[in-house]
């Protein structure tokens, strides 16, 4: 496995990121830190939820259309960002087979994506596997180009970038892209703002776990005292900017020890850290965003009830 990012380089960016959040006004934390073992099976549940439509939805219109994906990019290599767990990566290659040599899962978690590797090898002999641990907002300029490659950035995860985030990453993505490359993107659209909450905020509480769960990675990693137990959590609309945000609203006036780093945080009740943020699209702005970085939109696919988008870009010409 290629590694860009060791565990070391991984440490470091976590006591950088909580240090900056936590001393910000008002506290954040970055929503990378969710996905320890622990938060990881949470996702995983909210993936099953009923409120939670963005990954059925996605999955609906991979099943339609992972045929044109393939028939338009005849990739050679397929680079998945943020490897995912299973279907849609399988959907995925099952349609490219006619064409595809390699498959190159990039995530941060290298032990995850050794295992993840090691079980889609075996179910695609001759498919050569080739995973990669990276931050794919840095180290993209590392990542195996070569022609007819397919960026695969699945899941809705562009969402969690700011604007500013976007269009780096995006103009990233255009400057790796030889002329024939694609990229598909999968972006969850904007909708009425209860269903928008009530897939942030589920009845049985799995999203409440999984966003104090960054708690407990903190409390592990970084030898803190937070008490996940203090903090309610919160999902609003925002709808200037056209995301949820998710936060953390501390109960009490409390003080946390963040031991590896030397610092105590104070929380006053009722003061709301934000943990997350997850954007929502229209279809104009994707194609004004993927414009701005070189990219023209090939093919815009939605799944039947228009809550979800797939789109297949390409460098203008
Ligand atoms: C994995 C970033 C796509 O924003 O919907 C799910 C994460 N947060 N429920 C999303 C998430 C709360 C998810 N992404």
């Amino acid at each position: 496995m290629d590694r860009f990012l060791t565990a070391d380089d991984l440490a470091k960016t976590l006591r950088q990121d909580v240090h900056e959040g936590l001393t910000g006004t008002p506290k954040t934390l970055p929503p990378k830190w969710f996905y320890d073992e622990r938060g990881s099976a949470l996702f995983e549940e909210i993936t099953r939820l009923e409120e939670y439509y963005p990954t059925r939805r996605e999955r609906e219109i991979l099943v339609e259309r992972s045929a044109d994906v393939a028939a338009a990019a005849r990739a050679r290599t397929l680079l998945e960002l943020g490897a995912g767990s299973g279907e849609k990566t399988r959907l995925l290659l099952g349609a490219l087979a006619g064409t595809l040599r390699t498959y190159v899962p990039v995530d941060v978690s290298g032990d995850f994506l050794e295992e993840a590797a090691a079980g889609i090898a075996a179910d695609h002999p001759g498919l050569e596997v080739r995973p990669v641990a990276a931050d794919y907002e840095r180290h993209l300029h590392l990542l195996p180009g070569g022609e007819r490659r397919l960026v695969a950035f699945l899941g809705g995860t562009i969402g969690n970038m700011r604007p500013a985030e976007r269009t780096g990453f995006l103009g990233g993505v255009r400057a790796t892209m030889s002329g024939d490359g694609f990229l598909l993107l999968g972006a969850d659209l904007v909708k009425d703002p209860g269903r928008l909450v009530a897939a942030y905020d589920d009845a049985a509480g799995v999203t409440a776990e999984f966003n104090r769960n960054v708690l407990r990675v903190i409390n592990a990693e970084l030898d803190a005292d937070f008490d996940p137990g203090a903090f309610e959590h919160v999902a609003v609309w925002n709808d200037a900017e056209e995301w949820i945000e998710m936060r953390l609203r501390s109960t009490r006036d409390q003080a946390v020890r963040v031991r590896a780093l030397d610092l105590e945080v104070r929380f006053a009740a009722g003061e709301e850290m934000r943990t997350e943020i997850s954007a929502k699209f229209r279809r104009e702005r994707l194609e004004a965003e993927l414009g701005a970085a070189g990219l023209e939109v090939a093919e815009f696919w939605t799944d039947a009830e228009g809550d979800f988008s797939l789109t297949l870009a390409r460098p203008a010409g």
